[in-house]
C-alpha cells in the first residue's frame, strides 16, 4: 500500500517535471517580448499603441493573424505589410485601418463612450 502511494507521487513529480521540461523550452525557443508601449511609425502622424492594454483583453491572433499554433517568428506587421501592397499582401495602411480601426468602430457602436479612438488625429499624432 506504502509502496503504491509512493509509485503515484513519483508519476505525479515526472509528470510535472515533463511539463515544466516543455513550458521552458517553449520559453527558449526565443519568442520576441511582448511591448508594452509601441510607436508605429507613420508619414501621417505617428500612431501610440498601448500593447500591454490590447494584449490583456484581446487575444493574439485577433491581430497577429499569422500567429499559427506556435508559430510566432513574424510578431511586426511590418515585416510582411509594407508601404506598398505586395502581391496579395496589402499595404500597411490598409492592414493596420482595416485591423485597428475597424475594431474601434465596432467598439463604439456597442459603448458610445468607449475610449477607442476612431477620430484620425486621435491616432495620428503629429
Ligand atoms: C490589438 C492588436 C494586438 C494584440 C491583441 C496583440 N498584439 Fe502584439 N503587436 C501588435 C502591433 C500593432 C505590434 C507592432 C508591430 C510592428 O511594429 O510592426 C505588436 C508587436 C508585438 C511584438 C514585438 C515585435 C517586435 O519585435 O517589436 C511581439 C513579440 C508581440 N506583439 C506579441 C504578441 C503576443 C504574444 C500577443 C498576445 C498575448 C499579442 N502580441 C497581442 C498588435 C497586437
Ligand atoms: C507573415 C506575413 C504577415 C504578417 C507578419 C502580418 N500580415 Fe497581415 N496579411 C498578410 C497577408 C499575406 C494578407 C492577405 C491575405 C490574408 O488575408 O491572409 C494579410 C492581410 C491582412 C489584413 C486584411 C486586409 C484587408 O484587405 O482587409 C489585415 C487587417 C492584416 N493583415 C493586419 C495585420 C496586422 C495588424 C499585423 C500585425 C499585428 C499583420 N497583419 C501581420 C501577411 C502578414
Ligand atoms: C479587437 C479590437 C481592437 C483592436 C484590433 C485594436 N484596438 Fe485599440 N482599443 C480597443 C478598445 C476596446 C479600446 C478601449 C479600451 C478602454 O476603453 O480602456 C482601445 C483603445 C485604444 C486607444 C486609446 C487608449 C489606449 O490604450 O491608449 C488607442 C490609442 C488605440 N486603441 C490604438 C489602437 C491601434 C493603433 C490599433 C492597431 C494597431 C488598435 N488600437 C487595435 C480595441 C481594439
Ligand atoms: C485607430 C488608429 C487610427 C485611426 C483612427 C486612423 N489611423 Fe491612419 N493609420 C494608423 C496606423 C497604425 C497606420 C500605419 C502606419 C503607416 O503605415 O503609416 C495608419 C496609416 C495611415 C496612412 C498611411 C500613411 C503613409 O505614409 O503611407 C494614412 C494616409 C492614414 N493612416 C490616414 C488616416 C486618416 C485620414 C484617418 C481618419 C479618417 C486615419 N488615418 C485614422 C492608425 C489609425
Amino acid at each position: 500500500m506504502k509502496a503504491k502511494t509512493r509509485n503515484i507521487f513519483g508519476a505525479a513529480l515526472l509528470a510535472a517535471a515533463a511539463l515544466m521540461l516543455v513550458i521552458g523550452t517553449f520559453q527558449t525557443t526565443g519568442f520576441a517580448a511582448e511591448p508594452t508601449k509601441v510607436t508605429v511609425k507613420s508619414k501621417r502622424g505617428d500612431v501610440e499603441f498601448n500593447h500591454a492594454t490590447h494584449q490583456r483583453d484581446i487575444k493574439c491572433e485577433k491581430c497577429h493573424h499569422n500567429f499559427k499554433g506556435a508559430d510566432r517568428s513574424k510578431p511586426k506587421c511590418s515585416d510582411c505589410h509594407k508601404a506598398k501592397a505586395d502581391g496579395d499582401t496589402p499595404d500597411s495602411k490598409t492592414a493596420y485601418h482595416n485591423s485597428c480601426q475597424k475594431c474601434h468602430k465596432a467598439e463604439k457602436k456597442g459603448k458610445p463612450d468607449t475610449k477607442a479612438p476612431t477620430a484620425c488625429n486621435d491616432c495620428h499624432k503629429k
